[in-house]
């Protein structure tokens, strides 16, 4: 038989592909516009890219390119059939963690001229379950860990590669049911785990992996480190986080773990059931008028069950989200009815929508508003203004600014014992959450993963700061469902609870406010 010979440029592409950190390079530079910048790995990604070791743990600051040099190991992996026959796995915690990347995979199968060769035409790519097939018979299979943070998304699984990118949001539950998901016994198995730093060390996928398991092959980098780190981005970050000193900086810019933080709330000591919330979102922007809220708010189911009495609690917004909780309690346990978020509605509107809601479940026992930002009139009107004088929201609706002090009772000198209103808020939360007052629901897990991303860490001075960590490590996390349940309970605590004290203020029955 006789057989073309390769030619030496068959030979030095052969070489090219076979090599992890000159394959990416060459794939990436491949179709490159003459005039573009060639595409070069700064060292420390060649460092990831080449380490062979069976586990790997990346902890380092944002956007110094973790994730490109992922993906390219993947691609690597994928078409020199290096675990042939089997299929590798790369998995997140959350859908946003996934999308950018897998646009980015399916990208370069598409269109990069060397890569599309791998792919049948129009075949291969299967976006709902995020999986590539290559006519080399390997595959990439893509799993999001979700809410649930239970594992089911794993279990079953059986691979000799598998990533953990965003490791620092990975659900501890995935994690401890991904272990036996790795192929030990497969010559070259690894496991990559990949972010940066939160803070949160209990139970932290990253920080276990960078600090406690001694296993891992460690690889460190700083923004500083980034060829792409301007000084103008160093500038403006020490603005945006706060300066040196600040955590932020110390986890988005230095990827170091920083001061300890905790994690305020744990699904596993919370009281979680089955039963149904009812989720509404409404955009002001697809909305031109009233009374299409009001068509959209009617079709909410009224609340089924006997209930001793029903709360709201709301935190105000525009371009952030309103977020307004119904609930109801019975036999001493609180439950949510639904949840309702609207983006970008006016103020003036707004307030119409919520005195709606009030009618149509007929008028909350208690209501606990935000009233510490711009959205204050609508508090005030709601108290004070004419057209609602009727409905007495003075005897229910309590008014809560988080900034303010809350009087808790008088001392012995006759000195008020005042706490500031937000960590107190966030005690009342956690108390009523570890002690099964408040019982949350399965069907609605993306509030209890709201709570959980909250944390606290203690400054020098002895103060607790709360912080709600952002999935995509932006400056400040979305919260407002957790503001609305805190609104709520304080209002909760200020009508029902605080039997013992009550000051002799008129309309913040039984709250005095002051700033601080
Ligand atoms: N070697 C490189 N050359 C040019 N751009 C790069 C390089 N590595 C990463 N980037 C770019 O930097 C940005 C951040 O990369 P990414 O991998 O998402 O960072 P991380 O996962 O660390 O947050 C992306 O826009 C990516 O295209
Ligand atoms: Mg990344």
């Amino acid at each position: 038989m006789i057989e073309e010979k390769l030619s030496q440029e068959d030979l030095w592409l052969y070489e090219v592909i076979r090599h992890p950190a000159l394959c990416g390079e060459f794939l990436r530079n491949l179709d490159a516009h003459p005039k573009d910048e060639e595409w070069v790995y700064a060292p420390y990604q060649n460092e990831i890219i080449c380490d062979f070791d069976y586990y790997v743990s990346i902890c380092c600051a944002r956007t110094v390119g973790k994730t490109v040099a992922l993906t390219d190991i993947l691609i690597w992996i994928l078409i020199n059939r290096v675990f042939w026959g089997d299929y590798i796995v790369y998995t997140v915690p959350n859908k946003v963690h996934l999308d950018p990347v897998w646009d980015n995979l399916v990208r370069m199968f598409r269109s990069n001229s060397l890569l599309m060769n791998y792919l049948q035409r129009g075949k291969g790519i299967n976006s709902s379950d995020h999986n590539i097939k290559l006519l080399n018979n390997m595959s990439l299979d893509c799993r999001i860990a979700g809410t649930a943070g239970s594992g089911a998304s794993v279990v079953g699984m059986h691979t000799p590669f598998e990533i953990v990118d965003e490791a620092g949001f990975y659900p501890w539950g995935t994690w401890i049911e991904l272990q036996p998901t790795l192929n030990t016994w497969q010559k070259g198995f690894r496991r990559i785990v990949s972010g940066v730093p939160t803070g949160l060390r209990e139970n932290n996928v990253l920080y276990f992996s960078d600090q406690i398991d001694k296993e891992f092959s460690l690889h460190r980098v700083s923004a500083h480190r980034n060829p792409r780190y301007s000084d103008d981005d160093e500038e403006r970050n020490l603005v945006r986080y706060g300066g040196e000193d600040s955590e932020d900086y110390i986890h988005h810019v230095l990827g170091h773990h920083g001061t300890a933080t905790f994690s305020v709330f744990d699904r596993s000591l919370m009281l979680i059931k089955q039963y149904p919330v009812f989720k509404i979102k409404l955009n002001g922007l697809d909305i031109d008028d009233i009374s299409d809220y009001y068509l959209h708010l009617t079709a909410l189911p009224a609340i089924e069950a006997k209930y001793d009495y029903i709360m709201m609690g709301v935190d105000l917004g525009y371009t952030e989200p309103t977020a307004i909780h119904v609930m109801y309690a019975k036999d001493g346990h609180m439950y949510w009815h639904a949840r309702i978020q609207l983006t970008k509605v006016s103020y003036p509107i707004q307030k119409q929508l919520i005195n709606f809601i009030d009618d149509k479940f007929g008028r909350f026992d208690i209501i606990g508003v935000d009233a510490g930002g711009p959205g204050k009139p609508v508090v005030q009107d709601l108290l004070e203004a004419e057209e609602f004088l009727h409905k007495d929201y003075d005897k229910r609706l309590i008014p809560v600014e988080f900034a303010s002090n809350m009087v808790l009772g008088i001392d012995s000198e006759g000195e008020e014992i005042k706490t500031k209103l937000r960590p107190f808020s966030v005690s009342l939360a956690q108390e009523y959450s570890n002690s099964h007052k408040l019982v949350y629901s399965s069907t609605d897990m993306e509030f209890v993963t709201e709570l959980e991303r909250m944390t606290y860490t203690k400054t020098p001075k002895g103060d607790v700061v709360y912080k709600t960590l952002t999935l995509r490590g932006g400056a400040k996390g979305e919260d407002h469902h957790t503001a609305a349940l805190l609104c709520m309970l304080v209002a909760h605590y200020t009508l029902r609870d605080q039997t013992i004290y009550k000051p002799n203020t008129k309309r913040l029955a039984g709250v005095s406010w002051g700033s601080v």
